[in-house]
C-alpha cells in the first residue's frame, strides 16, 4: 500500500516582526540577520493565541483540503516542543475542538525534526492497515520560550503551524523512503534552560550542514532515484546558509527549494509543514514531482523523506 499526503494546511499569526523591529530591542542589525540567516521577518502570536489555537486553524485548513471530515480521522499526532501545557496534550485539545471523536491523540517531541518523526510514525499505522486517515501537525509558539534580550537566539525564531492529512494514495505515489536519526550526545547544543531556549549556534550549524545534505541524498537513493531526479526540496527553514548546503549537495536549481525562512524565520516543528502547504498552494509543487523533505533539530535529531507528490 502507498501512503501519502492527501491534504495540506497552515496557519501563521498576523503580527509581523521585522529585523528593524528587533534592532530596537537588542544590539543587532537587519544586515547581520539577513546575511547570516536569510531571515527578513517572522510572525509572532498574540498572548491570546496559544499553540493549540494555531494547530487547530492549520488542521481545519488541511482537513478541508483533503476533503476528510474530522470524525473520519483515526489518529492525531502533534509535533511540538511548546505545548500549551505538559498535559493535556495539544493533540487532545484539537481533537476536542475539531470534533474528531474517533481519533486517538498524542504529542511527539523531537524538536525541529518533530514533523518528520510524525509523518513517518503516521505512515506505519496506515501501511499496516490499522488506521486510514491520520492528521499530523507541526506547531510551535517559540516566542514563549524565547529570551527577547538574547540576540544570539531571539532573531532566529517565529510562531506558526502546518498540518497534513495522510492516507492511502495511488501506487507509486506518496512516501517512497525515509530516514530518522538521533544523537543524544549533542543535546547540550540546543535545549530549554529553565524558561528559555539556549543554543550553541556554531555547533548546531556544523551538525546541520553535515546532516541535512547527507540525509537528503540517502532518502533519494533509498527510493531508487538519482539526485538529478529531485524536483523540489523542502529543508527545515532554519538558516538559508544551511539550506543551501543541502540544495548544492543535491545539485538542484535555486527556484526548486522552499525559502519561507525569509518571511517566517525558524518555526521549528512547523517549518517544513508550513513551507509544504504554501508551496503546494502556490503551484511550486506539482502532481508527480519527486519531493524531498529534510529536517534537523535539538536532541540532536534529524529526519528526511522522499515522496512522489499527488494522490
Ligand atoms: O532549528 C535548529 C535551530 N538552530 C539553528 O539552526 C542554528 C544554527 N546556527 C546558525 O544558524 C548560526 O550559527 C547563527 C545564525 C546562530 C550564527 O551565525 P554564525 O555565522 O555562526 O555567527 P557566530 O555565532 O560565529 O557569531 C558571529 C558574531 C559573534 O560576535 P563575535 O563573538 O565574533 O564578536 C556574535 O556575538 O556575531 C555575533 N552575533 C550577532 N551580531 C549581531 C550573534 N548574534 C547576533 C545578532 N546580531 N543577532
Amino acid at each position: 500500500m502507498s501512503v501519502g499526503i492527501i491534504g495540506t494546511g497552515h496557519y501563521v499569526p498576523e503580527k509581523v516582526v521585522t529585523n528593524f523591529d528587533l534592532e530596537k530591542i537588542v544590539d543587532t542589525s537587519d544586515e547581520w540577520i539577513r546575511t547570516r540567516t536569510g531571515i527578513e521577518e517572522r510572525r509572532i502570536a498574540e498572548d491570546t493565541m496559544d499553540t493549540s489555537d494555531m494547530a487547530y486553524l492549520a488542521s481545519v485548513n488541511a482537513l478541508e483540503d483533503a476533503g476528510v471530515k474530522a470524525e473520519d480521522i483515526d489518529l492525531i499526532i502533534v509535533a511540538t516542543v511548546t505545548p500549551d501545557t505538559a498535559f493535556p496534550s495539544v493533540s487532545c485539545m484539537i481533537q476536542d475542538k475539531l470534533g474528531a471523536k474517533g481519533a486517538a491523540a498524542m504529542d511527539l517531541s523531537a524538536a525541529c525534526s518533530g514533523y518528520m518523526y510524525g509523518m513517518v510514525t503516521a505512515k506505519q499505522f496506515i501501511e499496516t492497515g490499522v488506521y486510514k486517515n491520520i492528521l499530523v501537525v507541526g506547531v510551535e509558539k517559540l516566542s514563549k520560550i524565547t529570551d527577547w534580550s538574547d540576540r544570539n537566539t531571539c532573531v532566529l525564531f517565529g510562531d506558526g503551524a502546518g498540518a497534513v492529512v495522510l492516507g492511502e494514495v495511488t501506487e507509486g505515489k506518496g512516501i517512497l523512503s525515509f530516514e530518522l536519526g538521533a544523537d543524544g550526545s549533542g543535546g547540550k547544543y540546543l535545549f530549554q534552560d529553565e524558561d528559555y531556549l539556549s543554543m550553541n549556534g556554531r555547533e548546531v550549524f556544523k551538525f546541520a550542514v553535515r546532516q541535512m545534505p547527507e540525509s537528503s541524498v540517502n532518502v533519494v537513493e533509498k527510493a531508487g532515484f538519482k539526485k538529478e531526479d529531485v524536483d523540489y526540496l523542502i529543508p527545515h527553514q532554519a538558516n538559508i546558509r544551511i539550506m543551501e548546503a543541502a540544495r548544492e549537495r543535491l545539485g538542484i536549481a535555486e527556484h526548486k527549494m522552499a525559502t519561507s525562512v525569509k518571511k517566517y524565520g525558524n518555526t521549528s516543528s512547523a517549518s517544513i509543514a508550513i513551507a509544504l502547504s504554501e508551496d503546494v498552494k502556490n503551484g511550486k509543487i506539482k502532481d508527480d514531482d519527486l519531493v524531498v523533505l529534510v529536517g534537523f533539530g535539538g536532541g540532536l535529531t534529524w529526519g528526511a523523506l522522499a515522496l512522489r507528490w499527488g494522490r
